[in-house]
């Protein structure tokens, strides 16, 4: 979209949402609220971005400049004490009064409106026939109008005024069109009639919606965008809100990537945070939780119950159920779990399996290996074709630093070794069963360490007659 800069209105508290965390940073789908305006207006191509911060400003503006996401150049306006939406926007009046397009004003607790809305708007807003509007806002036909900001029409149907719910008279009850709180404005305007907002109203707020009835005292035009879709527009101002539109955020996501080819058996109960790829013919089983920037290619089966956070999953792997993998990248073909656990930084290479109750930390477990069960591999490079049996453990901390263990190619470890890093097996070698390594290993051998095993004969009798005399003493 060509000549336009935008203000996102993110200072407010959101006191209903009884919460510590600014509203605009609560989570949907993973991602902080404002995130998704942010996107939109991304996308767009905004000539400007000015989001207007207030309350608990230092940990909104991190959350968009030191997020995951790269949004463009986006500007910051503090906003205190915050007086109300006009108020803000008069904030960030001092960073665009120079700008000549139009101004379009999203709110960060409108997290569901998405391009296409956005771009009618402006279709709306630069239709050639009639006077050009000096606004045109966005409205919605709600059976449940509670709490919005209500839009009241003229004798011809065109927009005359908004009133806010805590304002309105008793006729006016009955007004189910509402205002959606997404604007497009002349900046021109904009600018010149911000300071005619006044706060004579039950807040005692500068109101930006006041700027409509004050468009036509000028004798100018407002325009409508009237959606048929109420849930675009859903204001998150409670925590039932916030999970409302999470529920349709993650339908959305789960929608589009069914379309593209993945196979999600129960989208209601699947959670894959906004951004995350998946490949065609991928299956999603029930309870999934998909977070962070993962990847997933293509093939794969992910089973019930299985979280993965921030990795990189090759085509064709398995990720058996209840396993929990993050920061992790895992090679073509390799099976995870059940109950599996890769902590950051590890790298499980093309066909290897890591089984049930195997924790795996910073560690590359190479091409075709295999810990099947019941270990621990921390700070650990495991070659390609190495056999971890159950129980192995890296011993990797001292109680003060972290070493490492190196297993080279092809090695065997036998079940129930501990490894006292910083030790390496040199490639093709046995590690016999129960060894505790302290000692590194050269290539192709044998080693092992455990006490010699005893056979002691008779003490069977020995024991039985033992009992027999206590018991005797004590009877
Ligand atoms: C607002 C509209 C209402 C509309 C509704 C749609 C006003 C007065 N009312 O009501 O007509 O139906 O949105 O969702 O605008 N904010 C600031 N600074 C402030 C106050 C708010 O930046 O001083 C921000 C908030 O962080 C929020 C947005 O503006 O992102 C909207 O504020 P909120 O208090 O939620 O307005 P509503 O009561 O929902
Ligand atoms: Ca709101």
């Amino acid at each position: 979209m060509k000549n336009f800069a935008a203000i996102v209105l993110a200072a407010g508290k959101g006191t209903r949402m009884k919460s510590r965390l600014p509203k605009v940073l609560h989570p949907v789908a993973g991602r902080p609220m404002i995130h998704y305006p942010l996107v939109v207006l991304k996308a767009l191509k905004a000539d400007r971005v000015v989001v207007v911060v207030g309350h608990k400003a230092d940990e909104v503006e991190a959350a968009v400049t030191q997020g995951t996401f790269d949004y463009g150049a986006v500007d910051f306006v503090v906003q205190d004490p915050q007086l109300g939406t006009g108020h803000a926007v008069m904030c960030a009046a001092g960073r665009l009064r120079d700008y000549e397009g139009d101004v379009l004003i999203l709110s960060a607790d409108v997290p569901l409106i998405t391009e296409a809305t956005v771009k009618a708007l402006f279709r709306v807003h630069r239709r050639r026939r009639g006077a050009r509007p000096a606004l045109t806002l966005t409205t919605v036909m709600l059976d449940d109008p509670g709490g919005y900001g209500r839009i009241v029409r003229d004798s011809g149907a065109a927009v005359e005024r908004v009133v806010e719910h805590r304002d309105l008279a008793p006729h006016q009850r009955g007004i189910r069109e509402v205002n959606a709180g997404v604007y497009l404005a002349e900046s021109r305007f904009l600018f010149d009639n911000l300071e005619g907002l006044g706060t004579d109203n039950a807040q005692g707020e500068y109101y930006l919606p006041d700027l409509v009835a004050l468009a036509r005292d000028r004798g100018r035009a407002v325009a409508a965008l009237t959606l048929s879709d109420p849930t675009e527009v859903m204001g998150v101002n409670n925590r039932a809100e916030l999970a409302a539109a999470a529920a349709i955020m993650r339908r959305r996501i789960n929608t589009r990537l069914m379309l593209s080819g993945v196979t999600i058996v129960d989208p209601a109960a699947t959670y894959i945070d906004d951004g995350v790829k998946v490949g065609a013919d991928t299956v999603i089983y029930p309870n999934v939780h998909l977070a962070g920037r993962t990847v997933i290619g293509g093939d794969c089966v992910i089973e019930e119950g299985s979280r993965i956070e921030g990795c990189r999953v090759a085509s064709g792997v398995r990720v058996r159920s209840h396993s929990v993998l993050e920061g992790s990248t895992i090679g073509e073909g390799a099976v995870i779990g059940p109950f599996a656990r890769l902590r950051p930084e590890s790298r499980i290479g093309k066909g290897a399996r890591v089984g049930n109750f195997v924790e795996i930390k910073k560690t590359a477990l190479g091409k075709g290996s295999k810990a099947n069960h019941l270990a621990y591999l921390g700070d650990a490079s495991i070659g390609e074709g190495v056999n971890i049996g159950a129980g192995v453990i890296t011993c990797n901390y001292d109680g003060e630093k972290k070493h490492r263990t190196v297993i080279e190619d092809g090695a065997f470890i036998g079940s129930d070794s501990q490894f006292v890093a910083p030790v390496k097996v040199g490639r093709g070698s046995y590690i016999g069963s129960g060894s505790t390594i302290t000692k590194d290993v050269p290539a192709e051998v044998l080693a092992l360490s455990r006490a010699e095993q005893k056979v002691v004969e008779g003490w069977l009798e020995r024991r039985k007659a033992g009992q027999k005399t206590t018991k005797k003493k004590g009877g």
